[in-house]
């Protein structure tokens, strides 16, 4: 496949610095020779410029940084619709999360314009389904899902001009483990799929990760997985600005990326949250480039 590569060194959406660093860390870590080797035409596009915090002010607390965020996820979203168009397949390297309310809608678009809805995967320690209204830490990134689900804020909804991006029924969470309280309720009214941990360990990752492909798959123009490195334990994943103890082993990791490439209905991936100033030796943006291997076709045997 012809693969493109976008760099976004966002680091207004966490509460922690460093994750503006992913980009560069995941490229150190070989990602384009990676993929080449597997017989990919890859093409690394740059970075998506990104104001720095010593810029600007946080505006509103409960939303802070988000005319800034806002104007970074129009600017990936052309880019990454510039891609679909070209027909190519987008990595989306983050940077925090919150680049996903643009990443996701290049692919709605995309989805759209082919007449069918978007299947998402947001797979995830956490639900980043937090509004300004129930976040504790107006952090941005634990915001993306709900706006693209088409609730606020409002600028992020609003990415591409329309909204919502998908509906709650092609939309599937995998992994998570660490929800805040007023979050739950959103969780639960929203209608979208959950497989926590618990899931996970009761069933099986690949039983897990099978039944999200279905329910995203099920008639829709394909699935965009957003995958936050922090879903994975920090065992293997220290480099995130927010670890949570109880994560997805490496095979684990791996086999749901395996499975993600054999079902062949993937068109774009996000790889996100990677922090090198907590990591060890590069090993979380390693994993990473190793994860997007495995979701483009690498085999065991
Ligand atoms: N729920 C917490 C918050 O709203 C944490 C969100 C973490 N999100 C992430 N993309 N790492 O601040
Ligand atoms: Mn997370
Ligand atoms: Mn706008
Ligand atoms: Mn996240």
């Amino acid at each position: 496949a012809h693969i493109h590569l976008i760099g976004v060194p966002l680091d207004l959406g966490g509460g922690r610095r460093g994750v503006d660093m992913g980009p560069s860390a995941v490229r150190i870590a070989g990602i384009g020779t990676r993929l080449t080797a597997l017989g990919h035409h890859v093409q690394d596009r740059g970075d998506i410029l990104t104001p720095t915090p010593e810029t600007r002010e946080a505006g509103d607390p409960k939303k802070r940084y988000v005319r800034e965020i806002h104007d970074v996820c129009e600017a990936l979203y052309a880019q990454a619709l510039d891609s679909h168009a070209a027909g190519a397949f987008p990595i989306v390297i983050g940077g925090d999360h919150s680049l996903a309310a643009g990443s996701v809608a290049a692919s709605a678009t995309h989805a759209k314009r082919q007449g069918r809805p978007l299947g998402l995967i947001w797979v995830d320690a956490h639900a980043d389904m937090n509004t300004p209204a129930t976040t504790g830490s107006g952090n941005v990134h634990g915001m993306p899902l709900a706006a693209l689900l088409g609730e606020d804020p409002r600028e992020l909804a609003l990415v591409g001009g329309y909204q919502p991006k998908v509906a709650p029924g092609h939309t599937v969470l995998v992994g998570i483990r660490n929800l805040d309280e007023r979050e739950k309720e959103e969780v639960r009214a929203s209608g979208v799929h959950v497989f926590t941990m618990k899931d996970i360990d009761r069933q099986g990752a690949a039983s897990v990760i099978e039944q999200a492909i279905e329910i995203a798959g099920r008639d829709t123009a394909g699935i965009h997985v957003s995958f936050d490195l922090d879903v994975c334990d920090p065992a293997i994943a220290p480099g995130v600005g927010t670890p949570v103890r109880g994560g997805l082993n490496y095979r684990e990791a791996h086999m749901a990326m395996e499975i993600l490439s054999d079902a062949r209905r993937i068109i774009a991936l996000d790889l996100v949250e990677v922090n090198p100033v907590l990591d060890h030796q590069n090993m979380t943006a390693v994993l990473a480039a190793e994860l997007a291997a495995s979701a483009l076709g690498q085999k065991i045997l």
